[in-house]
């Protein structure tokens, strides 16, 4: 599933839903423009798919919060990406997604990210999947609380048994976080699901499909790595702590997307620069600044 000019990976945040865990906020602002630390939760979810090499991507989100997307991102190529918006009219289930994506799937691969998956750490998990030619990859993540996710059981081999949504008696601690990638057949797959009992078109039915047929693969996602959750206010505040004391720490951005378009040469060292004359003053602005001298005084002029 390599990026070749017949079967790119295209690229879709699904950044819609109810968001009921977050209420008052969300009944007028959606939890993905909420702010973890120091930028807005989808800022996180859409780096993963930039970090990956994806430079198509499709945002969908309800109708009132589309035109606000826009407004943080147009249409992507300020960070040499592109950007697509559609609406999701109600939070009918992840895989409605393809549906209403498949015009912007064409006949290539895609990659989802739900809206309010952060990952940080080494991404080869990820970077893995998108280059397995064909099928499903899934991933798993050790959770303390399996009972609460979708759950995948894995062979001695790391083959995938089983999936499992919320099961009273988990057969594995390895949750399936919201991030997935999918060869072609994905749209045609979640075109002929019918809804569930809570009425949602259901992503571990697609992933069933691939299982059935022997093409779900999983990879493990290591311990290193941090998958965290945003569904509750005490977890965008944990979040929020987390990213604040790695940025504190490290002086640098998780999560900037400019930076990131820079660093994937989605865009050079003028456009970085023009982006950053456009910016208010700011400590985000002041951050890409610091970057640019950087740069500017390495005499190589690498990046890293
Ligand atoms: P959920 O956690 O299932 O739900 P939610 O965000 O609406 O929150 P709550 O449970 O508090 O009501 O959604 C996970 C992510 O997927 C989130 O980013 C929203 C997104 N999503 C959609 O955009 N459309 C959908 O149909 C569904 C099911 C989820």
């Amino acid at each position: 599933m390599s990026q070749t000019k017949e079967n790119k990976i295209k690229g879709i945040v699904l950044a819609g839903g109810s968001g009921s865990r977050l209420y008052p906020i969300t009944k007028v602002y959606s939890k993905q423009l909420t702010l973890i630390y120091d930028k807005p939760l989808i800022y996180y979810p859409l780096s993963i798919l930039m970090l990956g090499g994806i430079k198509d991507i499709l945002i969908i989100s309800d109708e009132n919060t589309i035109p606000l997307y826009q407004k943080l991102f147009d249409d992507g190529s300020q960070i040499g990406i592109s950007i697509d918006y559609a609406v999701q009219e109600a939070p009918n289930g992840i895989a409605e997604a393809f549906i209403i994506g498949e015009e912007f799937i064409g006949g290539n691969s895609v990659s989802l990210i739900l809206g309010d998956n952060i990952f940080y750490g080494d991404l080869n998990f990820f970077y893995r999947a998108l280059k397995r030619n064909g099928g499903a990859t899934i991933f798993g993540y050790k959770v303390n609380d399996p009972e609460r996710y979708g759950i995948v059981e894995f062979d001695a081999e790391d083959k995938v048994i089983s999936i499992e949504e919320k099961p009273a008696k988990p057969k594995s601690q390895y949750a399936v976080p919201g991030l997935y990638v999918y060869d072609n057949r994905v749209v045609d797959i979640s075109k002929s699901l019918t809804p569930s009992a809570r009425g949602e078109l259901e992503i571990s039915d697609v992933n069933s499909y691939y299982l059935k047929k022997g093409d779900l693969h999983a990879e493990k996602i290591s311990r290193g790595v941090a998958w965290l959750d945003t569904g509750t206010p005490e977890a965008l505040l944990q979040a929020s702590n987390f990213f604040g004391v790695i940025e504190e720490r490290q002086g640098l951005k998780v999560a900037c997307i400019e930076e990131i378009a820079l660093y994937k040469e989605f865009i050079n060292k003028d456009e970085f620069e023009q982006i950053i004359k456009k910016m208010p003053k700011s400590l985000y602005r002041e951050y890409l600044y610091k970057l640019l001298v950087e740069l500017n005084q390495q005499s190589i002029g690498t990046f890293s």
